[in-house]
Formats: structure tokens, C-alpha cells, sequence
């Protein structure tokens, strides 16, 4: 190799107009790279970024200081410092996070995310391949397919990216074999094949020599290329495939500075669209044509997948943040249940029947997560028996929303994904952290054949008749805080009031309704779903409902409020300290579970999180059952 020149394009001193012009004009791919530790990933993409001259001289000098401090190639430069740029990381010789780097060649523009080969690659990965067009898997020409290999192969398959190009790396230190290499690439295509990858580009390299890396080698005469960079400028990238799909606007929000003017602003996910064309609004189905396409630089005779503009519509119909406008004559569908694949990114595992925020494309919504239908072994393949999945973990779930969305089936990677459409994140409600990343695969038939009968009489009229406002009075605490005593003696009072209503207690539902259910984690929460169900079929009915479980998990109780109109859930905090129903130990339960004679007991081995802001918090320690009941009447009624 020629010594490179330590700067960059000359144009960007002389006429930098130019440059800007030039760099606007080139497409632009983005890419993953997958590799272990070992395997060369930073040295690859240090090579990548020094080759394409991308490294300005201040850079270059500190690469060779550190080169000769924490480097581990002697004298020479060891390029996988510029890319490990973290202290951290490169006194561990790890990478850590995604680091997303940029870099450009005559022809086009590149923006590669490097992701970490260690153990906790899937989160990283999955987040830096949602976007990108080409997988580098990188193996190591003296090992060959590995595990890992597989993972990641699977993965970027899983994700949707079209263009796999297999980069054996340090050919050098197999003496630029090309029976290694040959091996190889027959490995990995009956493995490809396998997990349906058909194609895919095999390249002999090295990223600490440079072989094959700008331009074909010497060292490799028998490999007729292309040459990494070479095959990088030129794959094609399929940003026309997305224009000729359907058309889809999800919006991100309504544009209404006065009341002249009403637009609806978002990115197009797919398609194209003009002036005069005929759209419908999803979920409600409300057809119209499109007025205007309003930009910054004045308006558009069209509009295609990626641009970010406001169309205006020719009537005043119903359109809000989360809808989806699209071409009227092929709508994306509605559901509200579905098969999907999920990746679990977070340290806590998966709670089946627990709710989540999903959020797809502009949409948010509330989605309850049902046991795997099985997990997936992403070194074998297999599909394993599981009933949740931990971090990094892959499965096969179905999953329910509280209302409708409007999706597309995230598809693979024959076709090109819809990754705006069909791919979702859900969101842990208490922590708001990222859990999991997924993929729609469609909705459940049981869903579509089953609809909202109207009936004639409503919630409203029941509740008229019996001359009084329905509400559900829910009752959390420790086991033995009292809430079946003060719930009681409410109800008691309420009926001498003429008051119609019902009170559903945890010991007696459990006798029937819930009796499959234990006291682990999942068992709860499936027993507090039913009950609120039950409470909002009774509050529909008109009735003063009262109920009395421990409920110990804050998402529960508000996923039950969220059940409910607004207003109607009272949140009823009876506070006893521990010790004190411990103390009380009213049913001996405590006595036993200190003896170890009964598992998962709330407040001994078993969590229970207090409500933040109830509507009315008891304290039993200071006051009777009946003055909390009174208190609690006077709330509700006063
Ligand atoms: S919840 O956690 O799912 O809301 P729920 O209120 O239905 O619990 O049932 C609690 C009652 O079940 C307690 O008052 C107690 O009598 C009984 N019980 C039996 N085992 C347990 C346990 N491991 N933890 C808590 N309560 C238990």
C-alpha cells in the first residue's frame, strides 16, 4: 500500500460550496458491521474511515501515540483505536455502544454502525441494524463460522437487511489461502440457506494490511472481486422499492397556527403522492383527496417515501397525531391483535399479561404481551418452550392492544421490509426504558371476525335508572391491611344509602372465577386483568363497584384505570405498615411465610409497590374501620 495523504478533500479549502454540492448529490448506504472481539471489526472500520481519507491529522497523530501506548501492533497503526474511541473500552479492548461513523468515497456517502461483538450484542445490534441496508459479517479466516456468525447472520435476516456480504478477515494470517477461504464460503452458505439469507457477497480481506479493501489484491490473485469499498459503492439500496409501495403518511402532528390553516405533518413511510390524489384516513376509514403538499420551500406536485412535508385535505374530516393517511384504494389494515416477533433488550424479563406502551411509526398505545408461543435458539435455531424471554432473548409472542393501529406486516427480507409500518418498540410504563424491539407479522384472524356489537342501551342509561353515578373503588394494601373489613363495611353503608353496588374480594374471587391462579408475578397480574374486567363490565352495568385485592403492581392498577372513563377509578390506599399486619397477622399467613411454609408472600418475598398518588390513602393506624369508610363515602359521594 501507498502511504495515504493525511487530509481530506482538497475541495473543502477551495470552494466549499462545491464540496457540499457534491457530497448532497451522492447516495447514501448505511451499514452494519458484526463481528466478535477478535475477529477485526474496529480494525476494519478504522481502515475503512483511513483509506476513504475521512481522518483529519490532529486525529492521525494521536492515533500513532496511542498506537504505541495500548496498541497491539508493535510499531504499526493499530486502526481499531480510531474506532474504540472510548478510554474505557480500549482498556478493556471492547466495544461498548453503537457508534455510528461517517465517511464518504467519490461515488457515495456511508454511514456505518459499529456494533459490539460481546455478549450483550443484541440490543446493539438490533439498534444499529434497524436502519441499515447492508450486514458486514465479519469472521475471522482462522476460525471460520461460529456461533456468533450464525447470530448475527439471523439477526440481520431477522431485521430485514437485504445485502449480506461476508468479510473473511485476516486472510493474511492464513497466508491468503483460497482453499481457507473456499471452505468458508461453503460453510456459510448451506448455514445461509438455512435461514432463508439467499445471496450474499463473499470477500477475502484484510483490515490490518489492507487486502481487498480499496482495490483488489496482489496477494489474492485467485479472488476476481469485487473489493470491499468497490461492492459498498455500487449494491444497489432500495429506496425505489419504497417509493413504489402504496402510499402511507403516518402523522406526527396536526399544523394549525390559525384558523385558516389545517395540515398534517409527517414523514411518508412509503409511496408517493399529489395534489388531487384520493386518501383515507386510518382507523376511522374517512375518504378525501389531498389539497396541497406543503414544505419550507413552498409547495410540491409530489411528494415521495423518506420527505417530511404537511398536506392539507380538500374536506374538514377527522385527523389526528397516530392516524395514517394513505392511498384510498389500498389501505394499510387495523387490528387490534397479532403475531409478532419480539427481541428482549431489557435486564428484566419479559411479564406476560403485564401492559406495555407500543409505539409504531407515530402510534402509541397500551399492548398486553400474551406467554411465547416459543423462543427461538439463534444458534440453532430451534424453537424452545418458554414462558417469557429474558434479555436478548428471541420469541415468537402474540400480542393485543387496547385500540386498534394501523400496521403493515414487517415482512423479510425478500421483499423490502416495512420497517415504518411494521416494526414497534415497546416501553416499560413505570421506567420508561426501551424493552424490547419487534416485528409485525399479521393479525389474528380470532380478531378480525370479532366486533364491537352496539347495543341500544349504554352505561349511562343503566346508571340513570338506578339513579346514581357508577365509579370502581379500588382497594390496594398488604395482605391483612384491611381492606376486606373496610371494604365491607362501604358497601354496608352505600346499601343503606339505596345504592346499587358490588363488592368483589380477592380471597372469594379466588374460590371461583381465578381459582387457576397462584401467586407468582404473572399469576397476579392475569388475576388483577380479569378482575378489572369484571369491574368495568359492572361499572358498565351502573353499579358502585368496591373491590378488594392486594394488587401489589403499580402498571396493574393503571391499566385498570386506563380501563375505565376518566374520573371513575378511585385508587383506595390502605395503608398499614408491614409490621403492623404483621403484627395484626389476622389469617396466620405471615406466621407462615417467616416459617417458609408458603412461598411468594407479598411484603416477604414478594413485592409490593405502593400507590404514588391514590385518591384517598387510609391510615389504619390512625383511624378506625369506620371512620375509613366514612371518609371514603364522603370522597365518593361529596
Ligand atoms: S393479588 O396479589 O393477586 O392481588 P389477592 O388480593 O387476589 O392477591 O389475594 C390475596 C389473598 O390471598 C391474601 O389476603 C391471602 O389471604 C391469600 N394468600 C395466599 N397466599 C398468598 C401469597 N403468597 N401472597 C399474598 N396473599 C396470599
Amino acid at each position: 500500500m501507498t502511504d495515504p495523504v493525511y487530509v481530506t478533500d482538497a475541495l473543502i479549502a477551495e470552494d466549499i460550496d462545491a464540496y457540499l454540492e457534491q457530497h448532497q448529490q451522492k447516495s447514501l448506504l448505511r451499514f452494519i458491521t458484526c463481528g466478535s472481539v477478535d475477529d477485526g471489526k474496529s480494525t476494519l472500520i478504522g481502515r475503512l474511515l483511513y483509506d476513504s481519507k475521512m481522518i483529519f491529522e490532529d486525529q492521525l497523530a494521536a492515533l500513532e501515540a496511542d498506537s504505541k501506548r495500548v496498541g497491539t501492533q508493535g510499531q504499526e497503526i493499530d486502526f481499531a483505536l480510531l474506532v474504540d474511541g472510548l478510554a474505557a473500552e480500549r482498556e478493556q479492548g471492547i466495544t461498548i455502544d453503537v457508534a455510528y461513523r461517517f465517511f464518504t468515497t467519490e461515488k457515495r456517502k456511508f454511514i456505518v454502525a459499529d456494533t459490539p461483538g460481546h455478549e450483550q450484542y443484541t440490543r446493539n445490534m438490533v439498534t444499529g441494524a434497524s436502519t441499515a441496508d447492508l450486514a458486514v459479517i465479519l469472521i475471522d479466516a482462522r476460525k471460520g463460522v461460529l456461533t456468533q456468525t450464525r447470530r448475527h447472520s439471523f439477526l440481520a435476516h431477522l431485521i430485514g437487511i437485504k445485502h449480506i456480504v461476508l468479510a473473511v478477515n485476516k486472510m493474511d494470517l492464513v497466508g491468503y489461502d483460497k482453499s481457507v477461504f473456499d471452505r468458508i464460503t461453503l460453510a456459510y452458505r448451506a448455514f445461509a440457506s438455512e435461514i432463508g439469507i439467499t445471496n450474499f457477497t463473499a470477500i477475502p480481506i484484510s483490515g490490518f494490511k489492507g487486502d481487498n479493501i480499496t482495490a483488489l489484491s496482489d496477494n489474492t490473485p485467485w479472488f476476481k472481486g469485487p473489493a470491499l469499498i468497490e461492492h459498498l459503492e455500487n449494491v444497489e439500496i432500495g429506496a425505489a422499492a419504497d417509493e413504489a409501495k402504496p402510499f402511507r403518511l403516518p402523522v406526527q402532528w396536526v399544523n394549525r397556527p390559525n384558523l385558516d390553516f389545517r395540515g398534517f405533518s409527517g414523514q411518508l413511510a412509503s409511496g408517493k403522492v399529489r395534489p388531487g390524489d384520493a386518501v383515507r384516513i386510518l382507523p376511522s376509514g374517512k375518504t378525501t383527496t389531498v389539497d396541497r403538499i406543503v414544505t419550507l420551500d413552498g409547495d410540491l406536485g409530489e411528494a415521495v417515501a423518506g420527505q417530511s412535508v404537511t398536506l392539507t385535505l380538500a374536506d374538514e374530516v377527522d385527523c389526528s397525531r397516530g392516524d395514517v393517511i394513505a392511498a384510498a384504494d389500498a389501505p394499510p389494515e387495523a387490528a387490534d391483535q397479532f403475531e409478532a416477533t419480539l427481541v428482549w433488550m431489557a435486564d428484566e424479563a419479559m411479564i406476560a399479561g403485564r401492559a406495555y406502551w407500543l409505539k409504531l411509526a407515530t402510534q402509541s398505545v397500551s399492548a398486553t404481551i400474551q406467554q411465547p408461543k416459543y423462543e427461538i435458539n439463534v444458534n440453532t435455531l430451534d424453537h424452545l418452550a418458554a414462558k417469557t424471554l429474558d434479555l436478548n432473548g428471541i420469541g415468537v409472542v402474540e400480542l393485543s392492544t387496547d385500540k386498534p393501529i394501523v400496521f403493515e406486516a414487517y415482512g423479510d427480507n425478500r421483499t423490502s421490509p416495512n420497517k415504518v409500518m411494521g416494526g414497534f418498540i415497546l416501553i416499560d410504563k413505570l421506567t420508561n426504558a426501551t424493552v424490547a424491539a419487534g416485528m409485525l407479522h399479521f393479525s389474528l384472524r380470532r380478531a378480525q371476525n370479532v366486533h364491537w356489537q352496539a347495543t341500544d342501551i349504554d352505561r349511562d342509561m343503566r346508571a340513570n335508572l338506578k339513579n346514581q353515578r357508577p365509579a370502581l373503588l379500588w382497594f390496594t394494601g398488604l395482605s391483612g391491611s384491611g381492606k376486606s373489613t373496610i371494604a365491607n363495611l362501604v358497601e354496608k353503608k352505600l346499601h343503606r344509602m339505596n345504592r346499587h353496588s358490588f363488592l368483589l374480594d380477592g380471597d372469594n374471587v379466588r374460590h371461583g372465577l381465578n381459582r387457576d391462579l397462584g401467586f407468582t408475578e404473572a399469576d397476579r397480574i392475569e388475576n388483577i386483568r380479569r378482575v378489572g374486567e369484571v369491574a368495568k363490565l359492572m361499572s358498565d352495568a351502573g353499579l358502585i363497584v368496591i373491590t378488594a385485592f392486594i394488587s401489589p403492581f403499580r402498571v396493574e392498577r393503571e391499566m385498570v384505570r386506563g380501563m375505565l372513563p376518566e374520573g371513575e377509578f378511585i385508587e383506595v390506599f390502605i395503608d398499614t405498615p408491614l409490621a403492623e399486619a404483621e403484627k395484626r397477622d389476622v389469617k396466620g399467613l405471615y406466621k407462615k411465610a417467616r416459617a417458609g411454609q408458603l412461598k411468594n408472600f407479598t411484603g416477604i418475598d414478594s413485592p409490593y409497590e405502593a400507590p404514588e398518588s391514590p385518591e384517598i390513602r387510609i391510615d389504619t393506624t390512625a383511624m378506625t374501620p369506620e371512620e375509613a369508610a366514612d371518609l371514603i363515602i364522603d370522597r365518593l359521594l361529596g
